[in-house]
């Protein structure tokens, strides 16, 4: 899809919503998750997908089968449950891996994001005399922002000295590229780690982080990513792309339910390197002498080496549950229906009646994820709340953006025309 394409043309009856969703061999993929209901029984149009990600229906067997293995086997799941405990975590080796365009080995399924934030951050923000600020954007997740301020301050660094703040030009929402550009060429020297969203979590910018992982490298700038909005909405080639580190939370739109247990990348260049710093934990000690209890560590290599405890079981068994899924339908196919979706959503919501509501979210489809965002001109807390008696999910962030996510894998074009006519209806 060429990006300065013509946005297409879609027709806006309702007929034709509904033969795009029959026509469409990826609509059965609905099939495999719980709806909830809305306030008058029907299913809600779920727009939340950024937020929480809907329940696969598969995932209750597996978290049971879990259950029932404990009952059973007590201690001896670790070796003898139907999927032994010991080795849960490497069953997403591959799978995570893909996701994230990465290589097996450099992709591990732990903790929650901003844990594995710090864990990365431990080995990757090493500051010098010279060299110690961090790069952020201004409008990064507060817990991004708190968690490279806490770092500064952890190493005897403070946040206006040594944390740096990308932001978007005056009259812009989101950010671009060759500022960013700009600011690692004049302030390259005194950065030691670039730390960016792939997809923002307020506008659903979606960053070139090819072109940007390049320029600070090219400064001797380590790059570290926060993948929330990312993992399982765009293609990512990690690996390829040479970024250092990445750490993502895995009940958005990876459907892996509340607080899952998180992902987290270290490109295989640090991962072969056992000789890192690291808070270290005996899951990250080689599994060949873990149970030898010596007192030294011994790093496994790769990302599990940065391993601290061993897995939550009932927390991953859904992830199992909703990967299989995306093995399934493939990433680039739910892609290429999420462009479609957006599209098909943009279209609508500028055939509206204007001056309500303005879309931040890049018009370009290589720019954006599932997420549009829209900033509504007044009063925007009503708008939602309409929205939400209408039977939409969708949220709302400070101070006046809604956000809209229709996920590939469980939204319909059905859903996204008739939430278009809520939308006039609540806005008028
Ligand atoms: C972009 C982004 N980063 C970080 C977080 C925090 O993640 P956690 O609470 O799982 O550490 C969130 C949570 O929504 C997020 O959206």
């Amino acid at each position: 899809m060429s990006p300065d394409r013509e946005a297409p043309a879609f027709s806006a009856d309702e007929e034709a919503a509904l033969r795009m969703d029959l026509e469409d061999p990826l609509s059965r993929f609905r099939e495999r998750f719980h709806q909830p209901a809305g306030p008058d029984g029907r299913p809600l149009i779920y727009f939340s997908g950024h937020s929480l990600g809907l329940m696969p229906k598969a995932a209750r067997a597996l978290v049971e089968e879990e259950m029932d293995d404990w009952a059973a086997t007590a201690v001896g799941g670790h070796f003898h449950a139907r999927r032994p405990w010991y080795a849960y975590h490497e069953r997403f080796r591959e799978s995570g891996a893909r996701l994230v365009g990465a290589r097996p080995g450099e992709v591990v399924m732990m903790n929650t994001l901003t844990v594995n934030l710090h864990l990365m951050m431990a080995t990757f923000y090493r500051p010098t005399a010279d060299r110690h600020a961090i790069l952020i954007e201004q409008g990064a997740f507060p817990s991004d922002a708190y968690a490279a301020a806490s770092q500064l301050l952890h190493h005897g660094h403070d946040t206006g000295g040594s944390l740096l703040l990308a932001r978007p030009r005056p009259g812009e929402a989101t950010l671009r590229t060759e500022d960013l550009e700009t600011l690692l060429e004049e302030r390259g020297s005194e950065i030691t780690l670039l730390l960016l969203p792939g997809v923002q979590y307020l506008t659903g910018q979606v960053l070139d982080v090819q072109r940007l992982t390049a320029a600070a490298h090219r400064r001797g700038c380590l790059v570290g990513l926060d993948l929330a909005h990312a993992a399982g909405n765009v293609m990512l080639r990690l690996h390829d792309w040479q970024v250092d580190f990445a750490v993502w939370c895995s009940y958005k739109y990876l459907n892996a339910g509340p607080g899952a247990v998180a992902g987290c990348f270290v490109h295989e260049r640090h991962g072969s390197n056992t000789a890192l710093p690291r808070l270290a934990g005996w899951w990250g000690n080689d599994p060949d002498t873990r149970f030898a209890m010596r007192p030294e560590f011994v790093p496994r290599a790769g990302a599990d080496g940065w391993q601290v405890s061993n897995p939550p079981i009932l927390s991953l068994a859904p992830l199992l549950a909703s990967l299989a899924i995306f093995e399934e339908a493939g990433l680039e196919r739910l892609r290429a229906r999420s462009a479609r979706m957006t599209d098909y959503l943009l279209a609508l919501v500028d055939g509206l009646p204007g001056g309500r509501f303005d879309v931040i979210t890049p018009r370009r489809p290589d720019e954006r994820g599932c997420q549009i965002s829209l900033r509504v001109r007044r009063d925007a807390a009503s708008l939602l709340m309409a929205l939400r008696t209408a039977g939409v999910s969708c949220d709302f962030r400070e101070p006046d953006v809604i956000r809209l996510a229709p996920v590939p894998l469980y939204n319909t074009f059905h859903e996204i025309w008739r939430f278009a006519h809520l939308l006039d209806r609540a806005a008028a």
